[in-house]
């Protein structure tokens, strides 16, 4: 047996056989999106890495008013003593009537719309004015096998929005303000490995950190990660690369954690896989040590012959893989995808990736869609970036918050560039905490170029506290990446901020003499990290400010502060100098409603609409991002009632000449001066409309825009038609409603209901129409009432008698069986107990779905409401009873008649948590059947994979219109 082979073998108890690399199941296409320290194809019995996605049970509390926080807060002691979390923040509370949810999930898409919510966020009911709406809780019940004693155990967090406390079996865990940043906490010292463990979150989505749409809740991934106690620390391995020639060096950094007690002993094995999955370098290292509860930091060389690198065209990715070796036995595995690339920002010529200059055709993006909020399967971040891709974006600025992991995934296996942004600028220690946990999770990426450290701080922007802030924060940024640059967006140059950037991002070229500031910092790279903010309704010809539609020409954005998108572009192009822009925005998003606030509800400066349909300034910018010839006509050509008005029609190509032609007749050949568009004055008439483009003499693209006859028929198009039956897998289906000849009809409005069959669910709806109020995800709305006012009473014979178990009885005699006796004044125990709780007469609408749930307190025992015998059914591991409206009076009784437990009343009083448990009625306004009304001809539909294969059908009806459907494979 050679050395490999003793390391592959082991020696000693924790040696394990290992799955090796070579079987790259993990880079199968379709696979989930592995960010770094992804752990798939590694032994979980060395490493496992578990996604707790699924069922989680969540219920809205409140935001001020205990008694609707499920008397959270109440308890004594509380918050005062380990292990006294109260009301769901305990262990023994009921969730049994809470709705089930999977994650990612964002609760505020779910919530109405309403002129007293924020505009900035969307007009949502939730924040200040809504205490009802603004708290979330969710709980997860999870067993750990006996077999990982001895193991570390975490549970990791990439993002909850916002203010998120979190319990493990009742006891506290931490507080994490940020919506943004992951956070993690050890939760060994609290498993109980013989039974369930229960996390409780609870989320506070009151506050906002943003302008713009934030969501509310667990809207990104949550795993549980368990280790050896010597292990590879969590985002603890950095990759370095310097290119060569045609060979690189990578320069390792592994951080190691020893939760033991004692120094450890252990050597480090790297592995370096290339794109193809075959293994291209290796490494072990001395004996290395480190003392028990320390965390060491080690380094390795290692050289890649060949180095296949990252770029925009082939996005090759590498993998470490560092491997934990002990006493001749793998106790760690530790996988880090990575890329080898080099990177430059030049303050004369630009960016360069792998030497070659090339400028950011860039789009500043938020993080939420259309349907589903903030809360984006992973498959959606591929789809949201391919979109982009399709109009020429090369660079997405993460503004302005720390990004989903899976978006960086994604970005480096599709070849986009990122400008990786941090929130809130400053040097506190929870600010460069997030900072730090950023940097240290983003850093592999080859996807990332640059860190940015802060967006328009208009209180620094102009003094010398912002200049000062940026130096500080970009040296802190050096000691965590000495290999990226670090740049500001600013709206402001000249002083403060841009000073102190090491790379300067100027927010609108309006706002800035960026020559100027060019002279007089002629070392400083510079790029345009904002420009735009043109505002266009996808589809809208004609100003409709009642409907707060503006028309989708490219015009001056922001008077005074920002340029026509044209203009921008450019102006880039004059200067060499300037990396790049970024567009004021990719895609539209909720919030943010410029000019016009409620009841606009979402901003329309994106290239795209919510939903992802290109607008017309789009194609400005394909046309000059792209070199596939293409050409595209603006605007529709149905306007019904406007017969030989002039319309401003507008061709974008990337060719040299487009000819365009009404009904066939020739309108006249226009050549194309670079980075513009063409324009005709055309007297409107029906019919069709077609520009044929030419190079070098040559027709090389055609488009065409037709006046449309009246809807008839629903048209659905997935981006794909087979999805994993993982429950996650998901796909984006386009509605259109089109004229008998089939062309979309882009003024169509019609009202379009959808139904599943088969193993998929919808997860939500849109239409990209900034001023739409229908429901972008439909849920059941629940509310609670907790059954109270316990009395019992000592029975001899179990008997449902009337006087005991009956409606109106006078319990005043009774026993509270909340109250504590010293044991020596107990009673002695009967044979029977009967336990009588009482609750209101709900606010109960036509419609109302109303259920009590119960807990088991005997194996025999019997329950009476207003005086009936009932029998609960068993659902999803809770007791439930379906009440009708018209059984209910203004005073309600349950009743419990058992046989006495072991321990008497005060037993079962103390596992109930003061009763709680025993009652719980809820009232559930059901979802309305999901619809959306297509917006000028489109609509879409997200579907997911409820977690079974089979074959499964999304179908769409409109009233007066030919239904369709689309069927999928569930494999
Ligand atoms: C910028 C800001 C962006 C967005 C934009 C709208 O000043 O950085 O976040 O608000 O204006 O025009």
């Amino acid at each position: 047996m050679n050395r490999r082979q003793l390391l592959l073998a082991g020696g000693a108890s924790l040696a394990l056989p290992l799955i090796l690399a070579g079987s790259a199941r993990a880079m199968q296409s379709g696979e989930a999106l592995l960010a770094t320290g992804f752990a798939d194809d590694i032994d979980p019995a060395i490493r496992s890495r578990e996604r707790l996605d699924q069922d989680w049970r969540f219920a809205l509390g409140h935001a001020t008013d205990a008694n609707k926080d499920f008397g959270h807060g109440l308890r004594a002691f509380f918050f005062a003593k380990a292990g006294y979390g109260d009301g769901p923040a305990s262990r023994e509370f009921s969730d049994a009537a809470w709705r089930l949810v999977n994650l990612p999930h964002d609760w505020a898409v779910e919530l109405p719309f309403d002129g007293r919510g924020n505009t900035n966020h969307g007009s949502k009911a939730i924040g200040r004015n809504f205490p009802e709406n603004s708290v979330g809780w969710y709980r997860k019940a999870f067993t750990v096998s006996p077999a990982d004693k001895g193991r570390r155990i975490s549970l990791e967090f990439d993002g909850v929005y916002r203010d998120s406390v979190v319990w493990v079996n009742g006891h506290y865990m931490g507080t994490e303000p940020s919506g943004y940043s992951g956070f993690r906490y050890d939760i060994t010292d609290y498993i109980n490995f013989d039974g369930e463990n229960l996390i409780a979150v609870r989320v506070d989505a009151t506050g906002e950190e943003g302008w713009f749409y934030e969501g509310a809740g667990i809207y990104r991934h949550v795993w549980l990660t368990k280790t050896a106690p010597l292990h590879v620390a969590q985002w603890g391995t950095f990759v370095k690369s310097t290119v060569n020639g045609a060979q690189a060096y990578l320069d390792i950094e592994v951080a190691v954690d020893n939760l033991a007690d004692a120094d450890q002993t252990f050597q480090l094995r790297h592995e370096v896989y290339g794109p193809d999955g075959r293994k291209v370098a290796e490494v072990e290292t001395q004996s290395l040590n480190v003392a028990g509860h320390k965390t060491g930091l080690f380094t390795a060389k290692l050289a890649v012959t060949t180095a296949a690198l990252w770029s925009l065209e082939t996005p090759n990715l590498y993998r470490l893989r560092t491997l934990l070796v002990k006493d001749g036995a793998v106790v760690d595995v530790y996988n880090t995808r990575f890329g080898i690339r080099t990177i430059v920002f030049d303050p004369d010529k630009g960016f360069f990736l792998n030497g070659k200059n090339l400028k950011l055709q860039g789009a500043n993006n938020h993080q939420d869609h259309a349907g589903v909020g903030v809360a984006l399967p992973d498959g959606l971040q591929t789809w949201r970036l391919n979109q982009l891709k399709s109009f020429g974006v090369n660079a997405y600025r993460t503004s302005h918050h720390p990004p989903t992991p899976e978006l960086l995934a994604a970005a480096d296996q599709l070849g986009m560039l990122v400008v990786d942004e941090h929130r809130m600028m400053g040097t506190s220690p929870e600010i460069k905490g997030q900072l730090e946990r950023l940097i240290r999770r983003d850093r592999n990426h080859p996807s990332v170029i640059i860190w940015s450290v802060g967006n328009e701080e208009w209180a620094l922007e102009g003094n010398p506290l912002g200049t000062h802030l940026a130096i500080e924060m970009q040296a802190f940024v050096k000691r965590l990446d000495p290999t990226r640059r670090t740049t500001v967006a600013t709206s402001y140059s000249g002083k403060g901020v841009s000073l102190g950037a090491d790379v300067i991002g100027f927010n609108y070229g309006a706002q800035h003499d960026v020559d100027a500031f060019h002279r007089a910092h002629p070392d400083k790279p510079a790029m345009m990290s904002e420009e735009g903010s043109t505002l266009t309704t996808r589809g809208i010809y004609f100003d409709d400010r009642a409907r707060s539609h503006l028309n989708a020409y490219d015009r001056q954005g922001r008077p005074g502060s920002s340029l026509s998108i044209e203009e921008g572009w450019r102006r880039v192009q004059e200067r060499p100098w300037m990396s790049g822009m970024f567009i004021w925005t990719g895609f539209d998003y909720r919030g943010e409603t410029t000019p016009f606030g409620w009841p606009a509800i979402s901003s329309q400066f994106g290239m795209i609409d919510t939903t992802g349909v290109l607008k017309d300034t789009a194609y400005y910018l394909k046309s000059v991002w792209t070199l596939e010839p293409m050409v595209h006509i603006l605007p529709h050509w149905n306007w019904a009632g406007r017969e030989g008005e002039t319309m401003d029609v507008r061709v974008y190509s990337n060719t040299e000449a487009v000819e365009l032609f009404l009904n066939g007749r020739s309108l006249g050949r226009k050549v194309i001066v670079k980075d513009s568009h063409l324009k005709w004055e055309v007297a409107y008439a029906p019919g069709k409309l077609s520009a044929r483009a030419y190079t070098g003499g040559k027709q090389v693209a055609r488009a065409e825009v037709v006046t449309t006859n009246v809807p008839a028929q629903t048209r659905l198009s997935p981006d794909k038609i087979t999805l994993r039956a993982d429950g996650e897998d998901v796909s984006v289906v386009w509605v259109n409603v089109l004229d008998k000849a089939g062309h979309i009809v882009p003024t169509a409005s019609d009202r379009v209901y959808f139904e599943t069959t088969g193993p998929i669910r919808i997860l939500g709806v849109g239409n990209g129409d900034p001023n739409s109020h229908e429901a972008d995800c439909v849920a059941d709305r629940h509310t609670y009432q907790n059954v109270g006012s316990w009395r019992s009473l000592a029975v001899d014979v179990i008997e449902g008698r009337p006087e005991w178990v009956g409606h109106g009885v006078d319990t005043s005699g009774w026993r509270d069986p909340m109250q504590w006796m010293p044991p020596e004044a107990q009673p002695p125990l009967t044979k029977g107990v009967v336990l009588q709780g009482r609750f209101d007469r709900s606010v109960i609408a036509a419609g109302d779905k109303i259920a009590l749930f119960i807990d088991q307190l005997s194996p025999d025992q019997k329950i009476y409401v207003n005086g009936d015998l009932v029998s609960a059914q068993s659902v999803d591991g809770a007791l439930k009873i379906e009440l009708a409206a018209a059984r209910f009076k203004d005073v309600n009784t349950l009743a419990y008649l058992l046989r006495t437990p072991e321990g008497g009343i005060p037993g079962i009083a103390d596992r109930s948590v003061g009763g709680s448990k025993w009652g719980t009625l809820r009232v559930t306004q059901s979802a309305a059947p999901w619809q959306r009304s297509v917006f000028n001809g489109w609509a879409q539909v997200i579907v997911q994979s409820t977690g079974a294969p089979g074959r499964a059908v999304l179908k769409a009806t409109a009233l007066t219109l030919k239904s369709s459907a689309a069927a999928f494979n569930i494999v």
